[in-house]
């Protein structure tokens, strides 16, 4: 995409990614894509906002190019120092050596541990100001929204705010970049959720903290380093983010997550009855196959649904592998305090349950059942698993109907 100005002067030179496969050589992006957002602002002193990833540099000296010449710039705003971010920056400094890199404390340490850069980096301070000329720009100290070492900067004459990780979204941007001219959001959003969910839900606190101190800021535009740049409704992408980081602390929604793993076929067997159970209730389900749907499209279900339904066999005396992995990486980006259950089968002896057991505590999940059985599931077992979704479903929507989270069906007396 060609760059497009924001305001008078200001500029996304950004840069799609469609190349990369695994986002943090993790997440899966290699059917949405991801962008990396830098802006320029072009004053008596020219700034740039944040770069992008090293593979997609010439990309972006070819945007810059298109505003002016980068040996003008006179400075590198560094919001945070990811490598998706920061990649592009040696590159950078070749064709602009004078340029002054602008970050926090943390973000001149690592620079040197990144880069080896030592010179002509200036440390800025909570609030400071920068006069570009008729803009101006106050750094805001956002740490751990993602990284210790992140800032926003927030540009005084338009309310912009260049958030950085915060409030960013997964997604390439097809063809535009404001939320104003994508009709419907949905996808966009979706695709923020398993940003925030995989990149930023361990952080909710500090998120928290972030929407906190940007309260009475007057803001036009939020415009993150990923995803779309939100000038109709900026207040929208911050809600979002607000609510989503709520879930790190409160009960989730009126659903059930079932994630399940079968060997041959008998678990699964179990499964499909077993949401037919949780349906029943009007519970809403979602289900995923662990060993098949890469985690950071899981991820975002379990993040905000209250209820799990955990299906999965024993395997050599344990959790079923890919089962595991999913918990292992549930207790890392903190999704805490469901309520769940376990269903599976076993071939001559048990042993997913107790690991699983072991793993739930770990991640404060409360416990409601377990249905074990053994080898292919009998017609009286089939329809005791039926039973038994309804069961987490009803106890889901008890929890939340006690915590007055949602109304309950029939008026108490
Ligand atoms: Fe967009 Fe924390 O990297």
């Amino acid at each position: 995409m060609l760059p497009v100005e924001l305001r008078p002067h200001i500029y996304w030179v950004g840069v799609n990614d469609r190349t990369t496969q695994l986002f943090e050589g993790l997440w899966s992006i290699q059917e949405e894509g991801i962008s990396y957002n830098s802006y320029l602002i072009d004053d008596e002193k020219k700034a740039i906002i944040d770069l992008s990833s090293k593979m997609t540099t010439d990309e972006l000296v070819a945007q810059i190019r298109t505003v002016m010449d980068p040996a003008q710039l006179d400075y590198i705003v560094i919001n945070h120092m990811e490598p998706d971010h920061s990649g592009a920056l040696k590159a950078l400094l070749l064709l602009a050596p004078q340029v002054v890199l602008l970050g926090t404390a943390k973000t001149q340490q690592m620079l040197e541990r990144f880069y080896g850069i030592t010179e002509n980096v200036h440390v800025v301070s909570d609030g400071e100001r920068l006069c570009l000329g008729e803009h101006s720009l106050r750094f805001v100290a956002t740490p751990f929204v993602h990284w210790p070492e992140t800032m926003m900067t927030y540009e005084e004459s338009q309310h912009i705010l260049f958030s950085c990780d915060g409030f960013g979204g997964y997604g390439a941007l097809n063809g535009r970049i404001f939320d104003d001219d994508i009709q419907p959001l949905d996808w966009y959003e979706a695709q923020s959720l398993r940003y925030f969910v995989n990149i930023i839900a361990t952080f909710s606190k500090p998120v928290r903290n972030a929407i906190a101190k940007l309260e009475g800021l007057p803001l036009d535009i939020v415009a993150p380093s990923h995803g779309l740049v939100w000038r109709k409704r900026p207040q929208h992408i911050i809600d979002l983010y607000r609510r989503w980081a709520a879930y790190a602390t409160g009960p989730g929604d009126l659903s059930v997550t079932l994630i399940y793993a079968s060997m041959y076929g008998n678990t699964e067997k179990m499964m499909e009855v077993i949401a037919q159970g949780i349906l029943d209730q009007d519970v809403p389900l979602t289900v995923f196959n662990v060993a098949t749907t890469p985690l950071s499209h899981i991820l975002p279900a379990l993040w905000t649904g209250h209820g799990v339904m955990v299906g999965a066999p024993t395997y050599e005396g344990g959790l079923f592998p890919p089962m595991a992995k999913t918990l292992e990486m549930a207790e890392i980006k903190h999704i805490y305090n469901k309520l769940a259950a376990r269903f599976g089968s076993h071939a001559w002896n048990g042993g997913a349950q107790r690991r699983f057991e072991q793993m739930a505590e770990t991640l404060k999940w409360q416990l409601t059942g377990n249905f074990e059985f053994s080898g292919a599931p009998s017609q009286d077992e089939l329809l005791r698993g039926r039973q038994f979704g309804s069961e987490l479903a009803c106890q889901v929507r008890l929890a939340l109907q006690n915590r007055g989270e949602i109304p309950r069906s029939v008026p108490l007396n």
